[in-house]
């Protein structure tokens, strides 16, 4: 059985949502084996830092506070800025400039605030788009309930990876054994480039051919991985339109918070709706808390190629890429 691939993964990852951070509020994260402190200053901006002040180390999550300038240390009251420099030292005339604290590039969008995550420390790579740009016109011109508590759950420390979440896409024959839908999906289209993994995948008679008609939209889920972190899904039953986000981010090296995002369309019992959207991801979280990482698994023809082409494009989010594709030309097999 081959190694889980690293928990170190370059991308975006979500650490939250938009309303978890009031202006000025401050909250401690512990994601990719570090703990952060995450604080949203006076105008409103979102900042994500290295929790430990460069001074004598106090944690800044714990007592700090959103100040004019930036966040204030609870231990001795220096100041750092969102892009972690030093500002202000209140009993000095300067700022001590040689010490800086990491600080975490950030981005707030579909309700969400996500980091950007690089073993190396690079700029981010991409950029992370809005849900309503990618999944289709069909979804985009529909009006949705605005997001509530009822519209998000986090699953904390499950034990998987990123990429076996991810490998749902290519994975149709799940859904009647843990989703108990009466027949598989059928992979309808499928697009990829370096950060992304499309798909418009088909439920039910309707598509059982397996062939897509690009207008035709009624009981197909329009998928959309941005890394292996990020995940929308643009669902369209004779209820109307579900966008269910997926992101899932390592908090150790066995296991990761997953965020749950639904919005619902205008139309119908919002309550209902949101309660049946619910109701498949923990039966996923069930087999994920104890699966194993199969490398190379034991796959079947139909379900082999996508597999395999996933499992690829993954591997260029590791940071050990380089090293594999050296190894695998050295051992030719
Ligand atoms: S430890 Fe932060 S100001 Fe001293
Ligand atoms: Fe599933």
């Amino acid at each position: 059985m081959g190694q889980i691939p690293s928990m170190q993964p370059t991308g975006w990852f979500q650490v939250g949502w938009s309303t978890d951070l009031a202006p000025g509020e401050v909250k401690p994260l512990n994601y990719f084996a570090s703990e952060l402190v995450a604080f949203r200053d006076l105008d409103g901006v979102v900042h994500v830092l290295n929790a430990h002040c460069q001074h004598l180390g106090a944690n800044l999550a714990f007592g700090g506070c959103v100040v004019e300038d930036g966040i204030q240390c609870p231990f001795h009251g220096w100041v750092w800025n969102g892009k972690g420099r030093n500002v202000r030292i209140p009993y000095e005339t300067k700022p001590n400039r040689a010490r800086k604290v990491r600080s975490w590039p950030v981005t707030e969008k579909n309700d969400s605030i996500y980091i950007w995550h690089d073993a190396a420390a690079r700029p981010p790579m991409w950029e992370l788009p809005e849900w309503k740009d990618v999944l289709g016109d069909h979804v985009r011109e529909r009006s949705y309930h605005p997001l509530d508590d009822a519209g998000r759950t986090r699953f904390e420390r499950v034990r998987v990876h990123p990429q076996v979440i991810a490998e749902n896409a290519v994975d149709p024959h799940h859904f009647r054994f843990v989703h108990h839908t009466p027949i598989s999906p059928v992979v309808l289209r499928e697009e990829t480039d370096e950060s992304t993994w499309a798909a418009k995948v088909g439920f039910g008679r309707r598509w059982v051919v397996g062939e897509d008609r690009p207008e035709d939209t009624l009981n197909t889920i329009e998928i959309y991985w941005s890394g292996i972190g990020v995940s929308f899904n643009g669902e369209e039953t004779k209820e109307g339109v579900r966008v269910i986000s997926i992101c899932s981010t390592p908090v150790d090296a066995s296991t990761s918070d997953i965020f749950a995002t639904y919005w619902i369309d205008r139309g119908g019992d919002y309550a209902e709706r949101v309660a049946v959207a619910k109701m498949a991801l923990p039966d996923d979280i069930a087999i994920w808390n104890h699966q194993v990482y199969m490398d190379p698994p034991g796959l079947a023809p139909s379900e082999a190629a996508g597999f395999r082409q996933l499992r690829r494009w993954a591997s260029s989010f590791y940071p050990e890429h380089d090293e594999v594709a050296d190894m695998s030309v050295a051992g030719s097999s």
